[in-house]
C-alpha cells in the first residue's frame, strides 16, 4: 500500500473520534520533596506534591493543555510526552535541547497538544537525568469505541530508584575515569518499592529480610482489589533509567494487546518481558471462585541483577485483611537467557485492521552502537558521533534559520563495514557533534540498528530505542552482523507490530521502518538514562523547508541563539 494510502487511512481512524474533542487543562508544578519511595528516606521531583506525578486520562481527539510552572530552585525543566505524536506541535514534545528550551526557575510553559490516538503512555522529565529523579506518570488516552472487553483496569507504572542523587550520578558518568552507578537499589511499582527487604520473606528460606512498612507509608504497596470471574486491563509502562524487567502474575496469565499504544494480535504468556520507553496493555482473566492473595513480581533482566523483585498483590475481594498470598512470588527468568526475550519479542504482530507498512523504503540508515573513550571519557557513539546537543534547541534554530547550518551537516550513515561487532574497538576513539540527519516529507525511511561489542571485555548490552513523533514498523530482529541485501529478505512486511520503542538485542541487529509524516525536529535514542547521557543519540530533522515557515511560539525560544534572536525583536 502506497504511504498516502496509509496515511489518509491514519486520518480518517483519528478524525471519527475528532467530533466530540474535549479539553483537558492542567495546572502544574513541579518540584523537589522528600519522599520515602523505597522505605528509605530520598528526594523526588515532585508534580503537584505527587510522586509519580498525576495520571493523565483523556480521550483521543481531546486537547491536552498543561501549563507547567517550574518550582526547582536552581534548575530548568521540561516534560515529554512519551508516544504522543505532537502533529503539527512539534514544539510541545518537551525535548530539552532539541524542541525547547528548559524551563527556568520560577517560570511557567504551556504544553498544548492533541492526543489522536488512544493507547497506554506516560510522561517524563527530559532535560540532564531528570527522568531518573522521579520526574514521570501515567498518561492514558482512552478510546471512545473501545474494541477490547474488559471489566475493570489498574495502572502498573515501573521504575527504578537510586540512593545516589541524580546530580552526583550524572557527575560520576561524565568522569574521567567514568564512575558507574550500579544496579539500582529498588524497583518501584507505581513509585513504591521496599529497599533490602521481601514482602515475601515469609515463604522462603533465602534469608531476606521480611519488609515492615504501614498501611499508609509512602512506601506501602498498592493492592490491586480484582473480582472473581472478570477480565482487567493491566496498563504497564516502564520508565527506568536503566533495569530492563520482567512482570508476572502468580496463578494467572497474561493476554497481551495493546504494545507502544498500538493494539496488537492477542496472544498468552506466563510473564512479560518490558525496556525502558515501552508500555502495554495486558489482559488478565480471574479465577472463577477465590478468596486467594497473590503476588505481583518484577524483577530485572539484561543485566546481572543485584536488586530484590519488587512486589505487589493482586487480592480477590473476598479475601480476608489480613491474609497473605500463599504461595511465592514468581521468580524472574534468568537475567542472561535472551533467547527467551527474544522470543517474546518475535510474539508481535499489528492487531488485524492495521494497514502493513509501505514495501519498500526511499533510505536505509544504518546506525552502529558503541561504546568507546573520548580523551578519558567514557562515551556511548552511533557511527562514532556521540550526541553533544547545543544550548540552541535545533527546532528554532532551523526555523530562523541560526547557527548557518553548520550543525545540519548529516554525520555518517552507515558504518565502516569491515568493523568486527563482537570485539572491542581497535580505536576506541570517538568525537563528538551535534549534527543531525535531516529527512525529506513524505518518504520512507528503514533504521537498522546494530549492536556490538563494549568498549572492554566480550559483552554487549541492550539499548532499548525510542522514537518520538512517530510510530514505526519493527521489521525484524537478528543476530551478529546485518548482511545488506541479504537479511533485508527476512523482514516481516505483512503484518509487523507498530511501536515507539525496540530493544536491541547484544550483538544482534533490529531493523525498523517509518514514514516521515511529522514536520519537526525528533529524537531518536536509547531509552536508558545513563546512555543517553553518554551520548547515546540521534536527532532527525523531517521537512526542514517546512519547520522553516513554522509559527513556533516565542515561549521555547528563550536560550542560546534564539534567544538573542527574540531580543533583536525586542520579543524577550
Ligand atoms: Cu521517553 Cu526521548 O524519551
Ligand atoms: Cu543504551
Amino acid at each position: 500500500m502506497s504511504v498516502i494510502l496509509w496515511w489518509l487511512v491514519t486520518v480518517v481512524l483519528v478524525a471519527g473520534h475528532s467530533a466530540s474533542a474535549r479539553v483537558v487543562e492542567l495546572d502544574w508544578e513541579v518540584e523537589y520533596t522528600f519522599w520515602w519511595p523505597d522505605c528509605k528516606e530520598g528526594i523526588v521531583m515532585a508534580i503537584n506534591g505527587q510522586f509519580p506525578g498525576p495520571t493523565i486520562d483523556a480521550f483521543a481527539g481531546d486537547i491536552v493543555i498543561i501549563h507547567l510552572k517550574n518550582k526547582l530552585s536552581t534548575e530548568g525543566v521540561v516534560i515529554h510526552w512519551h508516544g504522543i505524536r505532537q502533529n503539527g506541535t512539534p514544539w510541545s514534545d518537551g525535548a530539552a535541547g532539541v524542541t525547547q528550551c528548559p524551563i527556568n526557575p520560577g517560570e511557567t510553559f504551556t504544553y498544548n497538544f492533541t492526543v489522536d490516538k488512544p493507547g497506554t503512555h506516560f510522561y517524563h522529565g527530559h532535560y540532564g537525568m531528570q527522568r531518573s529523579a522521579g520526574l514521570y506518570g501515567m498518561m492514558i488516552v482512552r478510546s471512545p469505541q473501545e474494541r477490547l472487553r474488559y471489566d475493570g483496569e489498574f495502572n502498573l507504572l515501573l521504575s527504578d530508584w537510586w540512593h545516589q542523587s541524580t546530580h552526583s550520578q550524572e557527575l560520576a558518568l561524565s568522569s574521567s575515569p567514568m564512575r558507574w552507578i550500579g544496579e539500582p537499589q529498588s524497583l518501584l511499582i507505581n513509585g513504591r518499592g521496599q529497599f533490602n527487604c521481601s514482602q515475601a520473606a515469609y515463604l522462603s528460606n533465602e534469608g531476606k529480610r521480611q519488609c515492615t512498612f504501614k498501611e499508609n507509608d509512602q512506601c506501602a504497596p498498592e493492592t490491586l482489589r480484582v473480582a472473581p470471574n472478570k477480565v482487567y486491563r493491566l496498563r504497564i509502562a516502564s520508565t527506568t533509567a536503566l533495569a530492563s524487567l520482567n512482570l508476572a502474575v502468580e496463578g494467572h496469565k497474561l493476554e497481551v494487546v495493546e504494545a507502544d499504544g498500538n493494539y496488537v494480535a492477542p496472544f498468552t504468556v506466563d510473564d512479560i518481558d518490558i525496556y525502558s520507553g515501552e508500555t502495554y496493555s495486558v489482559l488478565l482473566r480471574t479465577h472463577s471462585f477465590s478468596t486467594k492473595k497473590h503476588f505481583i513480581s518484577v524483577g530485572v533482566r539484561g543485566r546481572k541483577p543485584n536488586t530484590t523483585q519488587a512486589l505487589t498483590v493482586l487480592s480477590y475481594i473476598d479475601a480476608h485483611e489480613s491474609a497473605r498470598p500463599s504461595l511465592p512470588p514468581l521468580v524472574t527468568p534468568r537475567w542472561d537467557d535472551y533467547n527467551r526475550s527474544k522470543d517474546f519479542s518475535n510474539k508481535f504482530f499489528a492487531a488485524k485492521g492495521y494497514p502493513p507498512p509501505p514495501e519498500k523504503s526511499d533510505e536505509q540508515l544504518f546506525l552502529l552502537n558503541t561504546q568507546n573513550l573520548l580523551d578519558g571519557y567514557t562515551k556511548w557513539a552511533i557511527n562514532n558521533v556521540s550526541l553533544s546537543l547545543t544550548s540552541t534547541p535545533y527546532l528554532g534554530s532551523i526555523r530562523y534559520g541560526l547557527n548557518p547550518l553548520s550543525y545540519l551537516k548529516s554525520p555518517a550513515k552507515e558504518f565502516v563495514e569491515s568493523y568486527d561487532i563482537t570485539k572491542p574497538p581497535v580505536n576506541p576513539a570517538t568525537t563528538k557533534s551535534s549534527g543531525i540527519y535531516k529527512f525529506p516529507l513524505g518518504i520512507v525511511v528503514d533504521v537498522i540498528l546494530q549492536n556490538a561489542n563494549v568498549l572492554k571485555g566480550k559483552n554487549s548490552e541492550i539499548h532499548p530505542w525510542h522514537l518520538h513523533g512517530h510510530d514505526f514498523w519493527v521489521l525484524g530482529y537478528g543476530d551478529g552482523k546485518f548482511r545488506p541485501g541479504v537479511d533485508e529478505k527476512s523482514y516481516n512486511l505483512k503484518n509487523p507490530p507498530l511501536r515507539n520503542t525496540v530493544a536491541l538485542y547484544p550483538f544482534g541487529w533490529t531493523a525498523l521502518r517509518f514514514v516521515t509524516d511529522n514536520p519537526g525536529v525528533w529524537f531518536f535514542h536509547c531509552h536508558i538514562e545513563p546512555h543517553l547521557h553518554m551520548g547515546m543519540g540521534v536527532v532527525f530533522a523531517e521537512g526542514v523547508d517546512r519547520i522553516a515557515k513554522m509559527d513556533i511560539p516565542d515561549e521555547v525560544l528563550g536560550c542560546g541563539l534564539t534567544r538573542k534572536w527574540l531580543m533583536n525583536r525586542g520579543r524577550h
